[in-house]
């Protein structure tokens, strides 16, 4: 049997981006994912781009006997775990959906790695594990905290997967902090659809460029910005996904980093690319690449958004040998080559 990656979520949005790169540098994959927020159709896609078709099971990973299954019969060298719900309102809204799709299908998935003996595991966690900043750049070792019931989920997880490695340190795990991924595979194949009203900026900036909504609103101009609107950290998702397969290259081949005295280890690393833009940034990029105008309104601050956010890159730089390399121009590009081949 074939060495296999299992990516979970693997045909969503940053899942998959990351399988084109896994596949581009030679690692069979299986994709397992439920389709609430993805559809079948990306595994063509992936294949086009690649020329080799991901395998995919269509499931969840609260399905404890399918994954027994899956690890039995494929011969799975490590996990990619994307799969979860990650719209904070929604979170605040259905605490309890977000508990168990994100909590206990983590828990399930461990279980049956556990049974496996599959003991390498990268996970999607996320700046809002850093709650408010307290101070910037955002570094590793800033103090976590949540305030809404997503960003508890990814804060339990992180603290479950601290536990697990405590209790057997042959795990190897790498938590990624995201920052804001955006942007799209510059073949336009894949991108970011996501379902009804985007809650995201840059979602929600190509739906209007596109003439699929109206204007956009901007969620506060008072903030102690340099234009008042909010700063985030944006990351290119071909970025992104060259960062997973970095830190899965360095989980994978540890002999470097490890001793036989403590063979795994446990990283927490962020994704970001260290600078922020604020959200008349973003429209202004956004009008430059798509030659469109994006009308908007300044409205009152979205509850729970921070005025100012991005990461320190230092340690990824050092640990993975990983640094985003793309601008604010090609995510734009990108978002909106994706945008119009999804118009037709
Ligand atoms: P996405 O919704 O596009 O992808 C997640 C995929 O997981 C979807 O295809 C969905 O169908 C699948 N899924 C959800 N629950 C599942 C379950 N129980 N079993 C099997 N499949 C399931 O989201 P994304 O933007 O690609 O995010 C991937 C991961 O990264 C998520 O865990 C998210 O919380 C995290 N993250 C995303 C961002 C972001 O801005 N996109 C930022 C930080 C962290
Ligand atoms: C949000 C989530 C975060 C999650 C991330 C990725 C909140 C509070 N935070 O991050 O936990 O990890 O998405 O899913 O929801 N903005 C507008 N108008 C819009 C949309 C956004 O002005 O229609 C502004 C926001 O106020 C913010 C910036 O654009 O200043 C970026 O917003 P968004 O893309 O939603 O990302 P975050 O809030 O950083």
């Amino acid at each position: 049997m074939n060495p296999t990656i299992l990516v979970t979520g693997g045909t969503g949005f940053i899942g998959s981006h990351t399988t084109v790169l896994l596949q581009e540098a030679g690692f069979q994959v299986l994709i397992l994912d439920n389709l609430s927020n993805s559809d079948a159709q990306v595994t063509q896609a992936i294949a086009t781009i690649t020329g080799q078709s991901p395998q995919f099971i269509a499931g969840d990973i609260r399905d404890e006997a399918l994954l027994t299954r899956i690890f039995a019969e494929n011969n799975i060298q490590a996990v990619v775990h994307f799969a979860g719900l990650k719209a904070v309102g929604e979170s605040v809204a259905e605490p309890l959906l977000y508990y168990d799709n994100n909590i206990h299908g983590t828990n399930t998935l461990l279980r049956a790695m556990k049974k496996a003996a599959v003991k390498t595991l990268l996970f999607s966690s996320s700046a809002t594990v850093y709650g408010e900043p307290q101070a910037l750049p955002l570094t590793e070792r800033h103090p976590l905290s949540s305030t809404n019931p997503y960003g508890h989920s990814k804060l339990v997880i992180e603290q479950m997967l601290g536990y697990v490695f405590q209790s057997d340190p042959q795990w190897r795990i790498c938590n990624l902090r995201y920052f804001n991924p955006v942007g799209a595979h510059p073949s336009g194949l894949i991108g970011e659809s996501p379902r009804g009203i985007p809650n995201n900026l840059m979602p929600y900036i190509m739906q209007v460029a596109a003439g699929q909504r109206p204007k956009l609103q901007v969620f506060g101009d008072d903030y102690p910005t340099p234009d008042g609107t909010g700063v985030r950290d944006y990351i290119h998702v071909m970025d992104l996904a060259a960062g997973h397969l970095a830190a899965l290259q360095r989980l994978l081949n540890p002999t470097a980093q490890t001793s036989v005295q403590t063979p795994g280890e446990l990283l927490n690393v962020n994704l970001g690319t260290g600078r922020g833009y604020s959200v008349l940034e973003m429209i202004a990029a956004a009008e430059k690449a798509t030659g469109r105008p994006i009308p908007y309104d300044i409205c009152p601050r979205r509850p729970g958004d921070v005025a100012s956010c991005w990461a320190s890159t230092d340690y990824a730089t050092h640990v993975l040998n990983w640094r985003a390399e793309r601008g604010l121009e090609q995510m734009c590009a990108d978002a909106w080559r994706y945008t119009q081949k999804q118009q037709g």
